[in-house]
C-alpha cells in the first residue's frame, strides 16, 4: 500500500514528538540526582526548556497540516526505548554512562531533524522547516556541548572518584 509523501511527514513528526517528550523525561530524571556537575545541570536544565518548545514547533506545524499528535499513537523506537532503560538503571558512574546517552540521544534527534526536514520538502510544506531548523539548531548546540565537555566530565569524574568524593552524580 502506498503512502504519499505527506502521511509520511506526519508520521515522522509525531515520532519526532514521541522522542522530544521521552527527552524531557530522560533529562528531568538525570537533573533531579545530579548534584556535583552544576555546569551540567544547567545545560540539561536549559536543554529541558528547549525541548519543551520543540515539541511545541512540532504541534504546531501538525496542526498547521490538520491533524494533531495525541490522533496517533506514539511510537518509540527501541533506540531509545534502550537509552531510557540505561538512564534508570543506578551505576556507580551514572554521570559517565548519562552523557554517553545524552551524546547518542542527541545525535538521533539530529538525524530525525535533518530527516524531517527533507520529507517537508517532498510533502511540500512551506512553514515547518522554518521550526525544524530552529530545533536543529538547539540539538547541534547540545550535541556540541557534551562533545566539548565529555574529557572535563571524565577528569573531573575520575578526580572524586579518587579523593573519596560523591562522583557518580
Ligand atoms: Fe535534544
Amino acid at each position: 500500500m502506498a503512502t504519499n509523501p505527506r502521511d509520511t511527514y506526519i508520521t515522522g513528526l509525531v515520532n519526532a514528538h514521541a522522542l522530544e517528550e521521552q527527552a524531557i523525561s530522560l533529562l528531568s530524571r538525570q537533573v533531579e540526582r545530579l548534584e556535583s556537575y552544576p555546569e551540567m545541570s544547567d545545560q540539561i536544565r536549559r536543554h529541558i526548556d528547549e525541548t519543551k518548545a520543540q515539541a511545541q514547533r512540532i504541534e504546531e506545524i501538525l496542526q498547521s497540516l490538520g491533524t494533531s499528535h495525541s490522533s496517533f499513537k506514539d511510537l518509540v523506537t527501541s533506540f531509545t526505548g534502550n537509552v531510557a532503560a540505561l538512564a534508570h538503571a543506578p551505576m556507580q558512574d551514572e554521570v559517565m554512562k548519562n552523557t554517553f546517552a545524552n551524546f547518542a540521544f542527541e545525535h538521533f534527534e539530529i538525524a530525525a531533524y535533518r530527516s524531517l526536514l527533507a520529507m517537508a520538502e517532498l510533502a511540500g510544506d512551506a512553514s515547518g522547516p522554518k521550526l525544524l531548523q530552529q530545533s536543529l539548531g538547539e540539538e547541534i548546540r547540545m550535541a556540541k556541548w557534551i562533545e566539548d565537555n565529555l574529557e572535563a566530565t571524565t577528569r573531573k569524574y575520575v578526580q572524586r572518584e579518587a579523593s573519596g568524593q560523591k562522583a557518580g552524580v
